[in-house]
């Protein structure tokens, strides 16, 4: 008998059922021994206080293409992970303490960075865990790829598209903020595909006077509408001059909902042109997988049943140069995948004449 756990942590993403279907489907066929399947609910919420169900095969049917995930999940902060819950719970040693009741042969976590680092921890602790690049914003290191980014930027990329048609009949300025936490490959890839005038992405500052010179060169030619697409975590040069602290500080100062309305608010100072905002959100994280997505999903599922059989664990599923591998989680855990201001993508884009806002 082959004992696995399953659990999904963190914020969700498009394909999380369909890598989950993957694992099983393949451990079904491949163990060469019965499988029972203990599905964790809610993250690691779910391994902290013994909260599961039993799957099988029939739980697994239809998901390939269904969004969200059929676990449920939270986040758990990594940092907070030595500090007891509310209730005096010690969440590293419950989490131990399921793992062994339930005697796994592993846990397999499809989670992103934070998550991540929870899984080398437990790994370190001696359970046999595998972990699988889950997020929207792909920026997991060790790997090209997460599942969950494609569909976000086909999210991202219809909301530029739609934007553009209104944009184009008012003649007016938009500011589309683009989800991504600290990095920016939602917002590059989104903008690049939608058309955007201007990207801003965390990894380079812009100069709002660059934004602006942009906005009036458009007008001068007669392009009527702007589109500006900003990365929810973007920063101005003089942001990227501030300690860490100070700039934490400007943050959690900030009086509007978002880096989005500061742009406006400023290109209207300046301006005086019609903008409008749009903030997509949470829309970028749901409804279904795009194919890009559920392939990969489908194979990191696969790769990572493959692993276990093998026994090998203490190990995230990777992609690498477009070849599936393993990476130590050691080696991932706790840092995170930029974009390379440097990188073809961003240099054909500004060939090509879209602002970065950094010129
Ligand atoms: O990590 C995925 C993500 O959607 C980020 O892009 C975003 O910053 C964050 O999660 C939003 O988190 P929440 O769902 O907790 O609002």
């Amino acid at each position: 008998m082959l004992r696995i756990g399953l659990l999904t942590s963190g914020g969700d993403c498009q394909a999380l059922n369909a890598t989950m279907r993957g694992i099983v489907k393949t451990l079904y066929r491949q163990a060469g021994e019965p499988v029972e399947v203990y599905g964790f609910e809610d993250g690691y919420q779910g391994l902290i206080y013994e909260r599961y169900r039993m799957m099988d095969n029939r739980d697994f049917s239809g998901l390939l293409t269904r969004g969200g995930t059929v676990l449920g999940t939270s986040r758990t902060p990594f940092k907070l992970l030595d500090t007891p819950e509310a209730d005096g719970v010690n969440k590293v040693e419950a989490m131990k303490g399921t793992y062994r009741k339930l005697k796994l042969d592993c846990l397999f976590m499809l989670g992103g960075n934070g998550s991540t680092k929870t899984a080398n921890r437990l790994s370190e602790e001696g359970l046999n865990v595998i972990a699988l690049p889950k997020t929207i914003d792909n920026d997991t290191w060790g790997t090209d790829m997460t599942f969950g980014f494609a569909s976000s930027v086909e999210v991202a990329t219809r909301c530029i598209d739609e934007i553009h048609t209104t944009a184009s009949s008012h003649g007016r300025v938009f500011v589309i903020e683009i989800m991504g936490h600290k990095v920016g490959w939602i917002p590059l890839y989104a903008g690049v595909a939608g058309g955007a005038d201007v990207i801003l992405i965390p990894e380079i500052p812009y100069d709002i006077e660059n934004v602006i010179r942009v906005i009036e060169e458009r007008d001068k030619h007669g392009a009527r509408f702007t589109i500006i697409v900003v990365a929810e975590g973007a920063i101005s040069k003089d942001e990227a001059a501030l300690s860490k602290k100070e700039y934490k500080k400007l943050v959690a100062a900030r009086t509007t909902p978002s880096i989005a309305y500061d742009i406006a608010a400023e290109i209207d100072k300046r301006t005086g042109r019609e903008i409008r905002i749009a903030v997509p959100g949470h829309t970028q994280r749901g409804g279904t997988p795009d194919a890009q997505d559920r392939i990969f999903a489908t194979q990191c599922g696969v790769e990572a049943a493959l692993a276990c059989l093998k026994g090998k664990f203490g190990v995230m599923i990777a992609q690498v140069n477009g070849k599936m591998c393993r990476v130590p989680l050691a080696d991932v855990a706790g840092k995170l995948k930029y974009v390379d201001p440097k990188s073809d993508l961003v240099k054909e884009a500004k060939a090509m004449g879209i602002s970065f806002g950094d010129e």
